[in-house]
This record gives structure tokens, sequence and C-alpha cells, in this order.
């Protein structure tokens, strides 16, 4: 033992050991991660193929509004399968099941009270799935989202994928669809989120204030929420909002109801037919949110030039988008998206950041400064440009 510990202390011994180690340390794991790497398995397809499977489940819970219910069963600490069967009207196994399905995917926890098991809404699922909770209820999205229309889009992928963009008539993007009017009251909650982000955005570019007037222009505003975002700041601004006419009476309402409606003046029509939107120079910001991935670089470039004779010099043109990287793989949401505008348009596509940049040069902004910018948890961008 005496010679073991002797020998231990020549230094050539103690570095011939830790390289002796290091190099058989370092075999060792580069078989384990070698046998990882061969270990090719199908589970990525298999998950893929029920994929769909998940939607679905959704789609009932909010149907049924099982958050909600649950919610409330909860704080008389009687959610359990029979007291939810009740509530939503249906049997027994079909709500076990679905109820078991939720917990699969994260949505509910399960626990057993007593002779009887209890289910709970996660965190996530009360604040955004339970309707009780109206400031941040997010169900409402399903209503545009997963609608049938919507569905049928996303089965036809084989032939948009051959006709390069739907095969389907071009009826989503002409006047008076009432898939718009689903779109204005399902996603103003969505909405409301990135148009408070692009306020704050712009109006570090732009004094807002209410010591002067300031004109505001919101193309496709829908609900226009992007717009009253910044009347909710001053009383000397007003928003103009362009959409078709069955759209606008929910822009309208809304402005309404957050007290605003003075502020808003609704212009009808078709945005893209439209000669001009305003007398040139009139403008102190221009908005474009999740309008552009519609229409082909062509008709983009011709909205844009109209923005930018609208446009006060400094005034900033603010557009809202799903913008992939460069690469197109590597922000999967918004690579996602572009399927979307595949099945869902004759030539919209997700732009990349140069697609966008090229755009606004093309219209006229140039040397003008363009900023991107990610909006929290919705995975969209904000690109700002000021007028110079
Ligand atoms: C994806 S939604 C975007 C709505 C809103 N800007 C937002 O970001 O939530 C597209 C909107 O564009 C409107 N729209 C489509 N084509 C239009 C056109 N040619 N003229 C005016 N509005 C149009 C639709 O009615 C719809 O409200």
């Amino acid at each position: 033992m005496n010679k073991v510990i002797s020998l231990w202390q020549h230094k050539s011994v103690q570095y011939a050991t830790v390289s002796v180690v290091s190099v058989v340390g370092y075999a060792l794991l580069s078989r384990v991660f070698q046998a990882v790497k061969d270990r090719v398995t199908p589970l990525r397809f298999m998950s893929d193929l029920h994929g769909y499977r998940h939607t679905m489940i959704v789609k009932a819970a909010i149907e049924y509004e099982i958050f909600t219910v649950i919610g409330e069963l909860e704080k008389q600490n009687h959610s359990t399968i029979s007291a939810i069967a009740k509530r939503i009207n249906c049997p027994e196994k079909g709500t076990r099941i679905l109820l078991d399905a939720l917990c699969v995917r994260e949505y509910l926890t399960k626990k057993r009270v007593g002779s009887e098991f209890s289910y709970y809404n996660t965190p996530m699922a009360d604040k955004f799935l339970n309707k009780n909770n109206k400031q941040t209820y997010f169900g409402c999205l399903c209503e545009f989202i997963l609608a049938d229309s919507f569905l049928q889009k996303q089965a036809n992928i084989v032939q948009a994928i051959k006709n390069n963009g739907s095969p389907f008539d071009s009826s989503l993007m002409t006047a008076n669809n009432e898939e718009w009017v689903k779109f204005a009251k399902a996603m103003q909650p969505m909405a409301r989120h990135t148009a408070q982000f692009v306020y704050k955005l712009v109006s570090k570019h732009i004094h807002i204030d209410e010591t002067r007037p300031i004109n505001v222009l919101d193309i496709s505003c829908s609900h226009a929420e992007f717009g009253l975002a910044f009347a909710k700041h001053s009383k000397t601004v007003k928003v103009y909002g362009i959409d078709w006419p069955n759209v606008l009476e929910i822009g309208v309402e809304n402005a309404t109801i957050l007290g605003l409606k003075d502020q808003f003046v609704p212009v009808s029509g078709d945005a893209l037919a439209m000669e001009k939107y305003g007398e040139p120079s009139t403008f102190d910001v221009v908005l474009v949110p999740n309008f552009l991935h519609h229409f082909s670089v062509e008709v983009n470039v011709k909205t844009l030039r109209k923005c930018y004779d609208l446009l006060k010099q400094n005034g900033v043109l603010a557009i809202v988008e799903f913008v992939p990287n460069e690469d197109r793989t590597s922000k999967p949401e918004a690579v996602l998206f572009s399927v979307n505008m595949l099945v869902g348009t004759e030539h919209g596509d997700a732009y990349t950041y140069n697609q966008l940049r090229d755009m606004v040069e093309q219209a006229g902004f140039k040397n003008s400064k363009l900023h991107m910018a990610s909006s929290g948890p919705m995975p969209q961008s904000v690109l700002s440009i000021t007028k110079q």
C-alpha cells in the first residue's frame, strides 16, 4: 500500500493515470453517443400520425367548457367524473376518456379523493381556458383556428402543394367573407397582447401625448385592437380602420366597449383596390398587422407604397408578421405558418426579414431604420420603419 502511495506522489504517474482514464472515458462516452445516434426509431412519425388527436381533444374540451366547469367544481371540492359529466350533460364513460386524455396532455391533473378521482385544472388551463378568467381567456381562438372551413383547407395540403397555393377559390380575400367576422371575434385576446407590444415599440420612435393630434391608420383593422392600443393612451389619437364592412362592425363594437368610439373612424372597402387611403402625409402611424402574408410580393409593394405616401415625415410604419429566419427552418412557429398561407391563400407566404425589408425599400422607405422585435410569448415579429 505504501508503495502505491509513494508511486502516486510522482507527477508523471499522476499525469499518466489521468490520461489513461480520460482516453478510456472518452472512448466509452463516444460509444454511448453513437449508440443513441444509431437508435433510429419511428416515434416522431407515429406521434405525427396521431397529432390531430391532440387538436381534437382540445376542441372538444373547449366546446364542453371543461376547464370552466372544473374551475367551478374545484371550488366546491367536487370535481369528480360524475359531477363533471352531469354538468356537461354527457355520459360518464365519454367524459372520463376526455378527462384522462387531458391529463396526458397536461391540461388537467387527477388525484384520488376517498373512493373517487377528482380532476383539477393546471395553472395554464385555468388562466387561459377557464371562461371565468375573462381577461386572459384564449379558448375563443378555437372558433377561428379550428373552424371546419379551416380544417378542411389543412386537409387539402396535397393539392395545395401542387397548385402552389390554395386549390379553392379566393373567396377568403373577397368582400364580406364571414370567416373574418369569426376571426375578429375569436382572435381579440391574442391581438390585444401583440397590439400592446406594438404600441410600446412605436411610441419609442414617435412621441404620443395629449399635446397634439395623432392620426393612426390601421390597415385590415378587424377587431381594431391594434389601432385602439394607441387610442387608449391619448384622447388626441384618432384611429382610421380599414376593413370589409361586415368586419368593421366588430371593430366599432369593440371601440364602443372600450369607451373609444369617438376616436375610431371605420373606413370600409377593399384595401387593395383603393387608389389611396387618404391625403398624402396625413398619418403619424400606419399599422399593417397580419395583412401582407396573404398576398404576393408585388401586391404588398403596392400597398406599402400607399402607406409611404400617407405617412408624415418621421412617421412610423409598423408591420406585424410571422417572420421565419432566413434558413426557413429554425423558427418553427413562423415556418409552419407558411403552411397556413399555402393551403389558405392563392399567393401568400410567411416572409423573411430580408424579403420584408426588400418590399419596404421598393415602396420608398430607403435609408430608413428598420427595427425588428419579437412580441413576447406570441411567435410574431414587429418591424417598424421611420419615414425619413
Ligand atoms: C388575418 S386578419 C388580420 C386582422 C388584424 N389586422 C390582426 O392582426 O389581428 C386579415 C384581415 O384583413 C381583412 N382583409 C382581407 N382582405 C382585405 C381587403 N382586400 N381589404 C380590406 N380588408 C381586407 C380581413 O377582413 C381581416 O380582417
